[in-house]
């Protein structure tokens, strides 16, 4: 029976208490499941969480994808049973769902802000609706996910919260965004604050709207507040894992390989390479013959590219993974056996990017290796190892592309590598 009800308290142990090995930490654990459109993430977040309440752990499943798909991925009827609420949505005992609805938080969080924003721009002679629509910022949907995930978690109401998040981009822009703001914060907001002041008293008179009020600077307040320390949850390895969903194709791997960069610049640990709809071997109708031997092939570079993180196949089901029963079956695949999808397994950061005294540097960790096995190279943006016959591309970011490898230096289990501007 499907029906709401409150979250009980933790009522039953939590099997993270058992787990030997000393990976286990008091507090949430959050999943994060990203990659191209399409890949099949709303399905792998969904299996993984009822696969999390089966096994006990109290686990809320939230989409912070515009586009929701995750009522639809249960198969709910969304009239009975709006899953775009302010509320989570039980689906049993211990799994609940979150849809996020923009306009419902907008009015819970960024009342003053949006309201603001607003005004100006009816100043500049549209309608209100369009103003109230256009007062939507990007990122405000991706930080209301965030303020609730900082709540849930001093509230300790979930052991597991699993994301399905919007396609590469906007997840890139979801992660970055507590940095953003904390930057804002620290530079603009004061000195704004104190221009506002200074001028308010004569600028109300000239200009033809409404210089931001106190309340506005206090919603911001509030909201940063809300969001401290959110940050850190996102970037310590035993809380935050990103899941990455592919594809065996080429282009969607580019992609994939992207996001990586993007992951590990922000220094959020991917802990798996998921690999979706595979065509299973015992296809043998030859017009999938090509797909299994170019399949074959991607996946082949997917293992390399991305080791030692490891890469995890799903097959092309025979039909679409929706509603429980199917989503649980998908969820046995993903993880087979005893495997817990709360299981710390990776708290390594791949590579790290540092500028230091005008150089550039990129720490690599690369153990069991010696100076012999060695060669690097860059091309086009990529900054290319070798150690022995593993080869790893780097994705350099943008203000990096440039730079040329000017020295590398074994320190082991660590390659550094400076890059420098050529003039
Ligand atoms: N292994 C699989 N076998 C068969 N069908 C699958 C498999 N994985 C996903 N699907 C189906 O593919 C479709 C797309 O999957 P899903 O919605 O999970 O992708 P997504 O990455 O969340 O997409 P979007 O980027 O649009 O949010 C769904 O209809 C789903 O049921
Ligand atoms: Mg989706």
């Amino acid at each position: 029976m499907l029906h709401r009800r409150e979250q009980t308290k933790r009522d039953v142990r939590n099997p993270r208490d058992l787990a030997a090995g000393g990976f286990y930490n008091e507090g949430v654990r959050i999943l994060l499941f990203s990659g191209k459109g399409g890949v099949g993430k709303t399905s792998l977040a969904a299996a993984t969480g009822l696969k999390l309440a089966g096994l006990g752990y109290r686990t809320l499943v939230m989409s912070v994808d515009p586009a929701h798909s995750l009522a639809d991925s249960f198969d709910l009827d969304t009239d009975l049973f709006p899953a775009q609420t302010t509320d989570p949505l039980a689906i049993n005992d211990r799994l609940s769902i979150f849809e996020l609805n923009i306009q419902k938080e907008i009015k819970r969080h960024w009342q003053e802000i949006s309201g603001y924003i607003t005004s100006v721009l009816r100043t500049t002679g549209l309608g209100s609706v369009e103003a109230e629509e256009l007062a939507i910022l990007p990122g405000m949907e991706e930080l209301s996910a965030m303020m609730y995930i900082n709540q849930y978690r001093r509230e300790q109401r979930y052991d597991a919260v699993v994301l399905d998040a919007a396609p590469t981009a906007e997840s890139m822009r979801f992660i970055s965004m507590p940095t953003t703001l904390d930057w804002y914060m620290r530079h603009i907001f004061p000195f704004q604050r104190n221009l506002v002041k200074a001028v308010r008293p004569i600028a109300n008179r000239v200009v033809p709207f409404e210089l931001p009020t106190d309340s506005y600077f206090a919603n911001i307040r509030s909201l940063f507040e809300k969001l401290e320390g959110v940050d850190e949850l996102m970037e310590d390895p035993r809380v935050t894992s990103v899941r990455l969903v592919t594809n065996a194709e080429k282009m969607v791997l580019r992609e994939t390989q992207r996001a990586f960069v993007y992951f590990s610049l922000h220094g959020i640990t991917v802990d798996a390479i998921i690999v979706n709809r595979i065509l299973p071997s015992d296809v043998t109708d030859e017009w999938f013959s090509e797909w299994q031997i170019s399949q074959r092939k991607i996946f082949g570079e997917i293992e390399e590219y991305f080791a030692p993180v490891p890469v995890k196949r799903v097959p092309l089901f025979r039909h679409e993974v929706v509603g429980a029963p199917r989503l649980t079956e998908l969820g046995d695949v993903l993880y087979p056996g005893a495997e817990d999808p709360l299981a710390v397994t990776r708290t390594e950061k791949p590579y790290t990017f540092e500028k230091r005294d005008g150089l550039y540097e990129v720490r690599l960790r690369v153990p069991f290796t010696t100076k012999g096995e060695i060669a690097l190279f860059k091309k086009g943006d990529e900054l290319v190892v070798e150690v022995g016959t593993l080869r790893r591309h780097i994705g350099l970011p943008r203000s990096m592309a440039a730079l040329t490898p000017v020295r590398a230096k074994l320190e082991s289990p660590f390659l550094r590598i400076e890059l420098k501007e050529m003039s």
